[in-house]
């Protein structure tokens, strides 16, 4: 057995509650003895170098081995951080039982705090498909990016504002679909941020593999991850982990309690 979690959107340098509240998160993972923690960028609020160097104070005691993570556009601004989360666009991680596609949806438009929306191209997509040909037998495989591949509401009142008006930054990647598409039957999770309300959508028809798409939402204000033990491809339990003050111990949600 092993276990997976999914941060995003930690957006470490905001204020001392959202350091305070990664500690924890990090804290409870460690405990836990998580094999693999997956980050879906903004790992930075402003893209700050000092920023970045904080989250990694903040995950070291997990170890560089166990983290991964992709930029989001808030990495970008500022002293655009991101340039140092990830080398190109797209990049695979084999470790017992998880095979992790890494793409990095951010572009140059990022570097304005305005332009938050994503880019996903031709060529990534592609890429992605030929990683996923590379995947090994009996492995969980999963995407792993910071943008959406799907419609999705607005969130906040700019976020309204600016689709009223034309502009992309609340829309999905416009290839979005395409790309799940071309994941479905071949991959088991989507793994995704930028959003900071959680989701999930399942496709698939009946009996197919299924492909759930995961949104982390905003881990550092939700003060909750999503942890998941899988085996042979398949994801057999899974559950919160709650570090928000009053929270109770961990509650299982719908499954099992994960194996230590
Ligand atoms: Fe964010
Ligand atoms: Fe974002």
């Amino acid at each position: 057995m092993r276990t997976l979690a999914h941060l995003s959107d930690l957006h470490v340098g905001k204020d001392a509650a959202t350091a305070w509240s990664a500690r924890r998160l990090v804290r409870a993972l460690d405990a836990a003895g998580v094999d693999r923690v997956l980050v879906t960028g903004d790992v930075t609020d402003r893209g700050r170098l000092e920023e970045l160097r904080l989250f990694r104070r903040i995950v070291a005691p997990l170890g560089p081995e166990r983290v991964l993570v992709v930029p989001g556009n808030h990495d970008r601004i500022g002293e655009d951080a991101g340039r140092y989360l990830m080398a190109g666009r797209v990049h695979a991680v084999v470790s017992p039982g998880l095979f992790a596609i890494r793409l990095d949806s951010t572009a140059p438009h990022n570097r304005s705090l305005v332009d938050g929306h994503g880019l996903l191209t031709e060529r990534d997509i592609a890429e992605v498909e030929a990683l996923l040909g590379a995947a090994p037998a009996g492995a969980l495989v999963v995407l792993m990016l910071h943008h959406h591949l799907h419609a999705l509401p607005e969130e906040g009142f700019l976020e309204r504002l600016s689709s009223l008006v034309g502009w992309p930054n609340a829309d999905e990647l416009p290839l979005g679909g395409r790309l799940l598409e071309r994941l479905l039957g071949r991959c088991d999770l989507v793994l995704h941020g930028h959003r900071h309300v959680p989701g999930e959508l399942v496709l698939g028809e009946e009996g197919d593999r299924p492909l759930r798409v995961l949104n982390a939402g905003c881990s550092t204000r939700l003060g909750r991850v999503r942890v998941m033990a899988h085996r042979e491809g398949q994801v057999l339990a899974e559950r919160w982990l709650d570090v928000s003050p009053g929270a109770p111990a961990a509650l299982p949600v719908g499954g099992t309690p994960i194996a230590a």
